[in-house]
């Protein structure tokens, strides 16, 4: 039998594959691998894909194309993650060096995979259509000291009509609060300071188990609880169920960001419904409303499509007015990239590359804007800050985040990494504040 001594992945897309990643890597270090970079030397190499979008594809297509020529000797190589689910064996058909393929919802196959891999040459695929709730995710390794991601949900019930996670992720699978709490603890114990809650659509947590009687708010009353957790985040929220009792809690619980991400996609109503997206734009207003009416000091992030099939300049124009109304912080823009298998892409992708990349390019100039004009509005303010670690440009430096999401340096020492501290803004270059440490008692603001 073979004998494995070293592993590289190579991880693309979401927060959830760079978790999966972190699983992963625990799990092959418990086997007694030692974990490398060089994917050149590697023994094992696994690639942990993304489907969302067709760029995203197309790099670790190319990636994994090019290893059968780069490489003399022969790794394993596997892939995982949603291009794993969405392609199946057709991966191991079209790729000759391809060892495995396991999907989304399989990562907890990993050893057994590599064991009959390994025992007996075959080439395997593993993909069911529904998350195994039997993954540990207490093998996590983080490279990250301060900040750690928990799955709280998997998979998603929505089927927006462009989107490609309902089939690679398959449909909602909440996690045991019991569990989620257990292991936030635990985390908080090895010196963990901020959590980032996860979820394709973390709002809908809880409802396909209703006997826990543990909704999305409930299981943010609890974690709020653990001593020494300074920040609880969440991504991503669907603006449809983001409720009071949520706004509530993001406005009472001392550890809850004031940040909300939840995507607006797109800013006329014929498309949101072509969309499937359930709620028209002013009842996303609305809530944009009653958000701020309840945490005054939040801060709104979102995911814009352009260029979805049939949407016109008028239709386009109104996406990018919904976008200086509502001056959201962060906004990830994207041209809308054809799924297969998908409701829409079923339908003619009518509008020109050459019209979404400038459709694009006038919705980033917009957001460059509205991020500017905010950066201003905070300089001179004083803000808590976590220390993250030593800022990369100059080592006198530590950085850091507000609890809205803006990247902050200030000069600081090794031992605040961890803490929280407050930092008034002095300047800001591209999206980074430039400050200063001030008494601990001095007045915050987010
Ligand atoms: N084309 C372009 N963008 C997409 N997204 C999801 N599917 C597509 C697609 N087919 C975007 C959405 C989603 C984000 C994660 O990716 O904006 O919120
Ligand atoms: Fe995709 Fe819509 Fe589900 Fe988000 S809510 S993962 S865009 S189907």
């Amino acid at each position: 039998m073979r004998t494995l001594q070293t592993f590289c992945i190579r991880t693309y897309g979401c927060q959830m594959n760079e978790l999966d990643s972190e699983v992963m890597k625990g799990m092959l270090e418990r086997r007694g691998l030692t974990r490398t970079d060089d994917e050149t030397t590697a023994d094992l190499l696994i690639f942990n894909t993304c489907s969302v979008r067709d760029l995203a594809e197309r790099k670790a297509l190319g990636k994994v194309g090019r290893l059968s020529r780069s490489r003399k000797d022969r790794p394993v190589i596997g892939i995982t993650g949603c291009m794993a689910s969405a392609k199946k064996e057709t991966l191991l058909e079209k790729l000759p060096h391809i060892d495995f393929v396991i999907g989304t919802n399989n990562i907890h196959s990993l050893n057994e995979v590599l064991d009959e891999v390994l025992s007996s040459g075959s080439r395997i695929t593993r993909v069911d259509p529904l998350f195994s709730t039997e993954l540990d995710y207490t093998a996590a390794q983080r490279d990250d000291p301060i900040k750690a991601c928990v799955s709280i949900i998997r998979g998603c019930n929505k089927h927006c009509t462009y989107c490609i996670v309902p089939y690679t992720r398959g449909p909602e699978v909440s996690r045991e609060p019991d569990a989620i709490v257990d292991e936030c603890r635990q985390l908080v114990d090895k010196g963990y300071r901020e959590i980032t809650l996860l979820g394709q659509n973390v709002n809908s947590y809880g409802k396909d188990r209703q006997e826990w009687g543990t909704l999305f708010h409930d299981l943010l009353y609890r974690l709020d609880r653990i001593p020494n957790l300074s920040r609880i985040r969440f991504l991503t929220s669907h603006p449809v169920d983001i409720s009071k009792d949520l706004m509530e809690a993001i406005r009472d619980l001392p550890s809850i960001c004031e940040f909300v991400h939840f995507p607006l996609q797109a800013g006329s109503n014929r498309i949101l419904h072509k969309m499937h997206r359930s709620y028209t734009r002013e009842e996303y207003e609305d809530k944009v409303a009653s958000l701020r009416e309840i945490v005054p000091q939040v801060a709104l992030g979102t995911d814009i499509i352009v260029g979805f099939p049939t949407e016109t300049d008028d239709e386009f124009e109104e996406t990018l007015q919904a976008m200086k109304r509502i001056r959201f912080s962060t906004a990830f823009l994207f041209s809308y990239s054809p799924r297969k298998g998908t409701p829409a892409s079923r339908w003619k992708d009518d509008v020109s590359e050459e019209v979404k990349e400038q459709r694009l390019q006038k919705l980033i100039e917009e957001q460059e804007t509205i991020s500017y004009n905010e950066m201003q509005m905070l300089l001179h303010q004083t803000v808590e800050v976590l220390v993250e670690g030593v800022s990369i440009k100059d080592k006198a430096m530590v950085k850091g985040r507000t609890r809205t999401w803006k990247n902050v340096v200030f000069p600081g020492r090794l031992e605040q990494i961890g803490t929280v501290v407050s930092v008034k803004l002095h300047s800001f270059t591209n999206q980074t504040y430039v400050g200063e440490q001030v008494k601990q008692d001095a007045f915050l603001i987010q």
